[in-house]
């Protein structure tokens, strides 16, 4: 970051001196105020609560447009890498800051693939769990439960161990959601086939079973493989903070990434999915199209607690790229599975034009987000519907520990530890039980 040639100037209306506090510029989007210096100075915090105005770090990963509607990994725009790259090239560029050459490309699938398996002993966890146990729950346990196998093997501030770590989540996340899934349905977990590629072998561990040959149909591989490149990073988003917060304390990746999967579970964020496309089956339950403007009018009624999921986001003020990528995507799976009329996408067209025109959805820049269409594509691929964060969980693996890995090999950085407002009782002295 560069200092700016502005600086702020805070001044004080009960005549406190004036604070100084310099400017910095990135390399493109909003500059910062630099305000580490204020309470030093002030004796004063700021106060930001949900970080509508704060940068919590400096970050070279990804860049967000919101009022453009633009998003770019590495400089690359979203789309290009969703139509031009695969997932595990854009894993390499996240980790690494740069699109993989044939070479690169070739070695790095071989090393993930080399990863892919589990320990015997993970499958064990499973057993604890009910079978109808939520597949987010189940995989907030694996995540955590590898840190047992990996803890003394994990120095993090050993670049080689980092690396080591980011190529084994990588790895192993399709795994341990495909053996959540298996688990849920009753049937045998699938081990992974090395001649597969990533999303390819994802997608026989969750459908194939030992009782015959499985092969992957390349098309839904394809849109597969592109959900998880417009789920694969976000900047300083919630899950995201969250193991950047977790990790700032030293803790082990493993542990760092189990935050996230559990932060990424909210409706509010990664469970939004789920939850779009369950508002979606109660509207078609409840007469579909015809029943929209009646849901609408809901939702415009604070007091209904009713949100339209898969809309409106803290950064996105206009269209959210990935919103129209998935859009397109569900069109090309819809087509190929002959599903031209599946009411459910056709409901979410009907959703989305309408709200668009809707005074409340326009004046409060309310825009479809990555959620919305995501879950039609998915149930389409045959992906249950409790199973769609945890797909997101397996693709945001890569931008979380990229973000963690950016983290930990800045040498200014510092374990996270926000302040507050006090508004509790002051100090006061307990009285006697008898005398409560
Ligand atoms: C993800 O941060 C990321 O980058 C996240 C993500 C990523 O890739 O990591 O992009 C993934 O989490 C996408 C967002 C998925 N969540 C949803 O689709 C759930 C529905 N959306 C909302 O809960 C909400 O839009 C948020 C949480 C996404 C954003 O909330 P903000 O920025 O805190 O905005 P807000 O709640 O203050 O809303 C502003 C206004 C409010 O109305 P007023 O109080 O001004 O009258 O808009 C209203 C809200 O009530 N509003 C909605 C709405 N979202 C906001 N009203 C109806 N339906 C909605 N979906």
């Amino acid at each position: 970051m560069k200092l700016a040639d502005n600086k702020a100037t805070l001044s004080f209306s009960n005549g406190s001196p004036n604070v100084e506090l310099p400017v910095y510029h990135g390399s493109v989007g909003p500059d910062v105020i630099d305000i580490r210096k204020l309470y030093a100075q002030t004796g004063m915090f700021t106060y930001d609560p949900g970080f509508l105005s704060t940068a919590a770090c400096q970050s070279a990963i990804t860049y967000i447009d919101g009022d453009k509607g633009e998003l770019q990994y590495r400089g690359y725009p979203i789309e290009q890498l969703a139509t031009q790259c695969d997932f595990l090239e854009t894993c390499h560029l996240l980790l690494y800051g740069e699109l993989p050459n044939a070479d690169a490309k070739k070695k790095f699938e071989r090393t993930v693939t080399m990863h892919t398996m589990v320990n015997e002993q993970m499958q064990f966890f499973l057993r604890g769990f009910r079978r109808d146990a939520h597949p987010m729950a189940v995989l907030t346990g694996l995540v955590g439960a590898l840190s047992a196998f990996y803890h003394d093997s994990t120095d993090i501030t050993n670049p080689q161990h980092r690396e080591i770590a980011a190529i084994r989540l990588i790895a192993k996340m399709p795994t341990l959601v495909a053996m959540a899934y298996k688990y849920s349905v009753g049937q045998p977990y699938m081990y992974p086939q090395n001649d597969l590629s990533y999303t390819g072998n994802f997608m026989r561990m969750m459908f194939a079973t030992p009782c015959e040959d499985y092969k992957p149909n390349e098309v839904l591989v394809r849109a597969l493989d592109r959900i998880f490149i417009l789920h694969a990073d976000h900047e300083q988003n919630a899950s995201t903070s969250t193991v950047r917060l977790c990790g700032s304390s030293g803790t082990n990746p493993f542990a760092a990434i189990a935050a996230g999967v559990a932060c990424l579970w909210g409706p509010a964020h990664g469970g939004a999915n789920e939850a779009a496309l369950n508002m979606l089956h109660d509207i078609q339950a409840q007469g579909g199209v015809e029943k929209v403007g009646e849901f609408i009018k809901q939702v415009k009624d604070k007091n209904s607690g009713v949100k339209l999921m898969g809309f409106g986001h803290r950064v996105y003020k206009n269209y959210d790229p990935r919103a129209k990528l998935m859009q397109e995507t569900c069109k090309e799976v819809l087509g190929e599975l002959g599903l031209h009329n599946d009411p459910l996408f056709k409901l979410a067209m009907a959703l989305e034009k309408i709200a668009l025109e809707d005074e409340y959805f326009v004046s409060r820049k309310l825009y479809p987000n990555v959620d919305f269409y995501s879950g039609i594509v998915q149930r389409a691929i045959g992906i249950p519907v409790s199973l769609f964060t945890a797909i997101f969980a397996a693709a945001r693996t890569v931008g979380w520990i990229a973000q963690l890995n950016e983290m930990i090999g800045d040498p200014e950085y510092k374990i996270g530890r926000p302040r507050q407002l006090f508004t509790g009782s002051t100090r006061r002295d307990i009285k006697p039980l008898a005398k409560r």
